[in-house]
């Protein structure tokens, strides 16, 4: 893109006209000053001739009266000097003048009578002249006037010469102002622009790119910020049509953002949808000065957002921003996603003792390690099941505030954080479809029987009409938990709890990814080792294989027992030392709580004991990356791996294992994965891999890295298709229909009988 000549044209006349104008203003004010001086001039002059003058017209002198005039005859730019008597005759006038002045060019009663000097500019013959009069006084009578004339040419002559000069300065002015303007424009608007149209063209054309050049340039930022959106929406568009095309071309019923939306319309009205999670999708944080919108990772988001987007629901979360509070309207709500508002989130404020209780404590120091079996005690205080229940009630209460008026919502609570929200929602609006989704495990009876509060939490799921767990062993588990700890009708052969006369369905809903985001900004034809040379070239790592580890740094995911496997694999296998390195990266998470503050430490320990024994100027076994990374920072290191390595010693389903397979579009790559997660149940043709088992840690890795190029592909293509045909869209479509469905109310009793 080239500045148009039109353009340059303006900024030539507009600058030329301005510039025009503030010379002409000074070549004015120059001519005013050259004036004013002249008049000064011409009245000091005037007064000291007036002191002799006066003394000799009252002699009646005229011969003293012409030597008086003629001495002072010779000033710069004097005309003349004339002494009139009061009748307007020359009593004297000195012999410089060109012409005569009689009578004189002004009535000389009118100078008498103003008793003051009088000034004035005239053109005589086209000869600019000044002239100043001033009355003679004999006593207290006028007897006369003296009359001074200045040649006042040379101001016009002055004016003239700075016009001159002004008009070489305003063409000076205006090339130089030009250049620099066309220079300045051209890099801070039009190579940016036309950058942005170059990526807008690359994208049209298939090839996508994370961001446009100059996303970050402050005052084009709104501009390139829009603009993407734009784009992404239209390409968003472009491949859900595709998509759609493709599936109904081949025949398969694959789950999509678009068809559950599709889906959601037919079964939610609009603004009956409820989520509730203690973790909300969209956080105001303070940055300096300005505030900042974060996404809190999560796959959760994905999940459900197309669902809320297609009925404008609302998602009732947690507060837990710093700026959350500045961005909220008067009744907690917020308008998003941002850029394009389809649904409200209802922030929920704790009181932070409450927080501290409910999150830190029941949730997160008494369910997290009640639910896992991985041999953290749970730690069940009084106090923290007090704070519990208030957070439930809480947001209990907000659900209903936010239900009143709406006619059948459907509620769908997230989490182990809510275990008594079904129940408190339930009682206050019988009419409510209400689903809770248990994302954790839930273990045998005997392990969950440590809770001092297990029959409350049962019951309060039990307020529900379904309960979502991510395997069908976590629902019989809960079912055999619920038989031991209330009394109640279990209906095995339909998998249902009848308890008072309501019924709850139990059911397994695995969780999943969106198989085609999780592909997003990686351009697929990045070669792994490409890619595996530029990532461990920037860790300063010279190495040949690579495996790679992604989790929140929680004592569930087995990463000591990881990290040990890495170290026996090297044992075993001692010429890969100086060839493979492992990548961990790791998120620290819930460190507030001490179990989790010591579990970061043990890691980082035990990484630096195994570099420790073998790592050399170039080269590290471990690398060990403690800090939060984005997806696009994740997806280089799945796509440039050898293998992922899941180690989970217990885990409710593990979506990292899931987001490894989508990312491999190249089929390269092995996935090893603990036997105890639940995606282990789906993902069969994974390296399967008791955690706890070192000499087997090592022998996946081995394997995993010797494996022959043919059978690698076989395995990942066949754990693709899986990912691709389960995705995250199945699962929030197949809960909604499935909670959808269930009647509810009057009809309850005579459904039990009918299925
Ligand atoms: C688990 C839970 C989620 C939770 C996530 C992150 O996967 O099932 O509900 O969001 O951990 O934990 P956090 O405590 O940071 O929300």
């Amino acid at each position: 893109m080239k500045l148009s000549l039109r353009l340059i044209l303006l900024l030539v006349a507009s600058i030329t006209i301005v510039t025009f104008i503030v010379s002409k203003g000074e070549v004015r004010s120059e001519k005013r000053g050259l004036r004013a001086d002249l008049v000064r001039r011409a009245e000091v002059l005037s007064e000291s001739l007036q002191e002799i003058v006066e003394p000799a017209l009252e002699k009646g002198s005229r011969d003293q009266l012409r030597r008086i005039v003629e001495r002072f005859s010779n000033r710069e730019q004097l005309a003349g000097v004339i002494v009139y008597n009061k009748n307007g005759e020359v009593l004297a006038e000195s012999s410089n003048l060109q012409r005569r002045f009689d009578p004189p060019p002004v009535p000389l009663d009118r100078v008498m009578a103003s008793g003051a000097g009088l000034s004035e500019f005239l053109n005589l013959n086209s000869e600019p002249m000044h002239a100043y009069y001033i009355p003679l006084h004999d006593g207290n009578s006028a007897t006369g006037v003296l009359a001074i004339f200045h040649d006042a040419g040379y101001i016009e002559t002055q004016s003239a010469r700075m016009w001159r000069a002004s008009l070489w300065h305003v063409i000076a002015e205006v090339l130089l102002i030009v250049l620099i303007s066309v220079l300045i424009i051209r890099w801070t608007i039009v190579l940016p622009i036309s950058r942005t149209a170059q990526w807008m063209k690359d994208v049209r054309r298939g090839r996508m790119i994370s961001a446009p050049p100059d996303s970050k340039e402050s005052f084009l930022a709104p501009f390139t910020s829009e603009v993407m959106n734009l784009t992404r929406s239209l390409v968003d568009a472009r491949s859900a049509a595709e998509e759609e095309a493709r599936l109904r071309e081949s025949g398969e019923s694959v789950w999509t953002a678009e068809r559950l939306r599709v889906s959601i319309k037919g079964k939610a009205q609009q603004g009956s949808l409820f989520v509730v999670s203690n973790r909300e999708p969209y956080m105001h944080v303070h940055r300096g000065k300005s505030v900042d919108m974060l996404v809190p990772a999560s796959g959760l988001v994905t999940a459900l957002e197309p669902i809320l987007r297609a009925c404008d629901g609302i998602w009732i979360a947690s507060g837990s921003g710093s700026a959350d509070r500045e961005t909220v309207d008067e009744r907690d709500h917020i308008r998003v996603p941002p850029d394009k508002p389809e649904y409200t989130l209802r922030r929920v404020w704790l009181p932070k003792d409450v927080e501290q209780g409910y999150y830190y404590g029941f949730s997160n120091e008494g369910l997290w390690p009640l639910c896992h079996i991985a041999h953290t005690r749970p730690i069940f205080r009084a106090s923290d099941w007090q704070s519990y229940q208030t957070a439930n009630q809480e947001f209990a209460n907000a659900v209903l505030q936010e239900m009143e008026g709406v006619e059948r919502p459907l509620v769908l609570v997230q989490d182990y954080h809510f275990a008594l929200l079904p129940r408190m929602i339930k009682e206050a609006r019988p009419d409510a479809r209400v689903a809770i989704f248990w994302h954790i495990p839930w273990p045998n009876p005997e392990a969950f029987g440590i809770c001092p509060w297990q029959r409350e939490l049962v019951s309060g799921l039990l307020g529900a009409d379904l309960i979502g767990f991510q395997i069908q062993a976590h629902c019989d588990n809960f079912l055999e938990t619920v038989d031991a700890a209330l009394e109640s009708q279990i209906e095995w052969e339909r998998f249902a709890v009848k308890r008072g006369g309501h019924v709850t369905f139990v059911r397994p809903f695995p969780i999943s990814v969106d198989f085609r985001e999780s592909q997003r900004g990686l351009e697929s034809q990045t070669s792994p080792y490409v890619l595996r040379a530029e990532l461990l070239e920037k860790l300063g790592i010279k190495a040949n294989f690579l495996g790679v580890g992604v989790d929140r740094v929680d004592y569930t995911k087995g990463l000591l027992e990881r990290l040990r496997g890495v170290e026996r694999f090297l044992e075993k296998w001692p010429e890969y030392r100086g060839k493979f390195t492992f990548v961990q990266i790791g998120a620290p998470s819930r460190t507030e709580i001490q179990r989790y503050h010591d579990f970061l430490q043990e890691v980082e320990r035990e990484a630096e004991s195994i570099n420790a024994r073998w790592q050399t100027a170039g080269w590290k076994p471990i690398a060990l990356l403690t800090r939060h990374h984005g997806h696009e920072e994740i997806l280089p290191y799945y796509r440039a791996a050898d293998f992922c390595m899941v180690t989970s010693l217990h885990d409710g389903m593990n979506l990292v294992a899931k987001e490894f397979v989508a990312a491999r579009d190249d089929e390269g790559g092995a996935l090893i994965l603990s036997q105890f997660t639940g995606a282990a149940r789906e993902l069969r043709d994974a390296i399967i891999v008791n955690p706890y088992d070192a000499e087997q840690l090592a022998e996946a890795i081995h394997v995993a890295l010797e494996m022959n190029t043919e059978e690698r592909q076989a395995r990942m293509r066949l754990l693709r298709t899986n990912v691709k045909h389960h995705n995250v869209y199945g699962w929030a479509g197949n809960l909604i229909t499935e909670l959808s469905e269930i009647r509810i109310g009057e009809l309850e009793p005579e459904l039990g009988r009918s299925r």
